[in-house]
């Protein structure tokens, strides 16, 4: 069965969507998106997305073109068509496509915007293989633009960075500036140690992600130690233990970090009780 999409008011099969090569997503990246997690055929935390979503927009000086009964409309309908139980909803929007490769930005009034979703199916998404066994990272330089608050389409970086911790035998990388790990390649970076959370604070150096704000409520609210501030690489490798959060990867245990093994070289007890609650939590408010 092929897939249905959604592409500017039509449900279409993915094959026949069709978008302009002069769309600036495809020509400048000036596009944004979001992804939203789907458990048990319910939206997790959707109503953060689309705030965030607002706010990427907003940054960029692009409407947004839709309500937020007439996205959600979207992402059910796209789970129905789709019979999606576990899996995610990936929602673009860009600039549009005036008519001619140009860096200036066209006419909001002349050229609509392009919005395009569609949902990919992950059955067992809950028990996943490396949330037991957790995952290796490798650090690099992180070299991407000083905006990473926004949720751009630039993820050739964030790639090329997944590409690096392949070569080595790893899962994925964590991002050094200045000393500091700023995130992960398409996740929120933590450490534990004696007890205490410690995750880099919100600023445009990192995407806020909306996993990482549940996880962190859902952790104060069961009187875990929380601080948020910037931490090494070395600090990382002599915590107790370490984790990351993302819409695809929930909370995900990280047990080594450039081949130094983190803790017992094993997923330890936070990550895993976190990630537990996390999904307790929001299952009870997915919609
Ligand atoms: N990535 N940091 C970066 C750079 C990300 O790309 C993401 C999400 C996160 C976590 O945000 P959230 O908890 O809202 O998913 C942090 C998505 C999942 C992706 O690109 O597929």
């Amino acid at each position: 069965m092929a897939r249905i999409v959604y592409l500017n008011g039509d449900y279409l099969p993915e094959t026949e969507a069709r978008v302009s090569i002069f769309d600036r997503g495809f020509l400048m990246a000036d596009a944004v998106y979001e992804v939203t997690s789907v458990l048990g055929g319910k939206l997790i935390d959707f109503d953060g997305h689309m705030a965030r979503l607002a706010r990427s927009l907003g940054e960029l000086d692009m409407a947004n073109p839709l309500t937020q009964e007439t996205w959600l409309e979207i992402h059910r309908e796209l789970l129905r068509r789709n019979d999606i139980s576990d899996g995610g909803v990936y929602l673009q929007v860009t600039r549009g496509a005036p008519n001619d490769r140009d860096f200036v930005f066209p006419d909001p009034e002349k050229i609509p915007q392009t919005v395009v979703l569609f949902t990919q199916s992950k059955p067992g998404l809950i028990d996943s293989p490396s949330a037991k066994t957790g995952i290796r990272v490798i650090s690099i330089p992180d070299i991407r633009w000083g905006r990473r608050d926004i949720k751009t389409v630039q993820l050739l970086y964030p790639s090329m960075g997944k590409m690096m911790a392949k070569a080595a035998g790893c899962d994925d990388a964590w991002l050094v500036e200045d000393g500091f790990v700023t995130e992960g390649s398409s996740n929120n970076a933590y450490i534990v140690k004696d007890g205490k959370i410690i995750t880099r604070d919100l600023s445009r150096d990192i995407l806020h992600g909306i996993t990482r704000a549940a996880v962190l409520r859902f952790a104060r609210e069961s009187q875990m130690e929380v601080e948020e501030r910037p931490f090494t690489i070395a600090e990382a490798q002599a915590a107790d233990e370490a984790f990351i959060t993302s819409a695809t990867m929930f909370v995900t245990p990280v047990i080594e970090i450039d081949g130094t093994a983190i803790g017992t070289g094993t997923p330890g007890n936070v990550a895993p009780r976190l990630r537990a609650i996390y999904f307790e939590e929001s299952l009870k408010t997915g919609i």
